[in-house]
């Protein structure tokens, strides 16, 4: 443990992008803290031993409870920096205004000098226009971020863009982990540029960036640029990679928007986020501006997962 790190509380911990978060902050000398959930029962054996596994690499659980203010209080008075990596996928769960819970505990406690809140997706603050019912992300994303801007709470936004685990065994594919059986399809010409990032490397540049003064009150952007890339791209990394020639379907915008009528609310929810990334460009179609730092410039030590290497886990 390193003195002059600052302290930190994970909060989400045992999520999907939380685990890394803690290893992350284990890996570089942070002081950890993770919540531990009252709450969990038997069916949460899994969370349980995960817990137990962050505690054998250094981790200090603490015991809290969303439905109680005093637990959170004194949880949040641990540590100098909050991070939350609270749920916010609605196929899995979606409980992102939960965390106005945490703000009102931060601003209480007083001491707390960052807080990282739950985003690490498109920067919900560009996302005003977003598709219903899918826009349920972000305006949930820029509630949280309004409450904690008008406590005063000093904060960074990790916009982490598309994690590779959602997206690039199945290239980019609406219903698919795995590389394609059949033919792939392609969302209007294939070529819109996305950016994917390993999650392990997301909990990295997020734990990089809690100390540094460069993020504070900033969102932090990661946009590795070989990590940048369309479509068709991973396509022909795929075919590449495994020696097999895919056949692609190409998708225009109108049928993929219409595809939505026949879904169930999780699936609107899919199509509208493939299609602002996917068709409008959403990670990509805008510079980083006066209210945005990129990661991988700030970072340059960090030797991010290429897209070709993460692939071949799937060959
Ligand atoms: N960019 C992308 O491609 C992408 C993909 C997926 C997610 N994301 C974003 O990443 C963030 C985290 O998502 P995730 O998929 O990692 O989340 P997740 O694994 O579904 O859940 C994260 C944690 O949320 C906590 N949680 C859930 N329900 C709760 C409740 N009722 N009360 C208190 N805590 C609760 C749990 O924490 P405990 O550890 O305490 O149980 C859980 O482990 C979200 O903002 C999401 O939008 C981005």
């Amino acid at each position: 443990m390193e003195i002059n790190k600052s302290k930190v509380l994970i909060v989400g911990g045992t999520g999907y992008v939380g685990r890394r978060i803690v290893k992350a902050s284990l890996q570089q000398g942070h002081e950890t803290y993770v919540l531990q959930r009252r709450e969990l029962g038997l069916y949460d054996i899994e969370k349980v031993q995960m817990l137990l596994s962050f505690k054998r690499l250094g981790a200090r659980l603490v015991e809290a409870s969303f439905s109680d203010h005093r637990s959170l209080v004194e949880a949040v008075r641990l540590a100098d920096v909050v991070v939350c990596a609270m749920s916010g996928v609605p196929f899995r769960s979606h409980n992102i205004l939960l965390q106005l819970k945490l703000v009102d505990a931060i601003k209480e406690a007083g001491n707390v000098k960052r807080f990282l809140p739950s985003e690490f997706g498109m920067d919900a603050g560009r996302m005003g226009h977003a598709l219903a019912p899918g826009r349920i992300t972000f305006d949930d994303k820029v509630t949280v971020r309004k409450a904690i801007e008008e406590a005063r709470i000093p904060y960074t936004y990790v916009s982490a863009n598309c994690f590779a685990g959602y997206f690039i065994g199945g290239l980019c594919d609406f219903n698919s982990l795995t590389p394609p059986k059949g033919k792939v399809h392609l969302y209007g010409d294939g070529n819109v540029k996305a950016i994917f990032v390993d999650e392990d490397d997301v909990g990295t540049y997020t734990i990089k960036a809690i100390d540094d003064p460069r993020t504070l009150n900033k969102t932090l952007y990661l946009r590795p640029s070989d990590n940048i890339l369309s479509q068709r791209q991973l396509v022909e990394m795929y075919e590449s990679l495994s020696g097999k020639r895919v056949e692609t379907v190409l998708i225009p915008e109108k049928d993929f928007l219409a595809s939505m009528a026949g879904l169930d609310y999780i699936g609107q929810i899919g199509v509208g986020h493939y299609y602002h990334i996917f068709y409008e460009g959403s990670l990509t179609n805008f510079e980083i501006g006066a209210g945005g730092v990129e990661a991988s410039e700030l970072y340059p030590e960090v030797r991010y997962t290429r897209m070709d290497d993460y692939m071949k886990q799937y060959l």
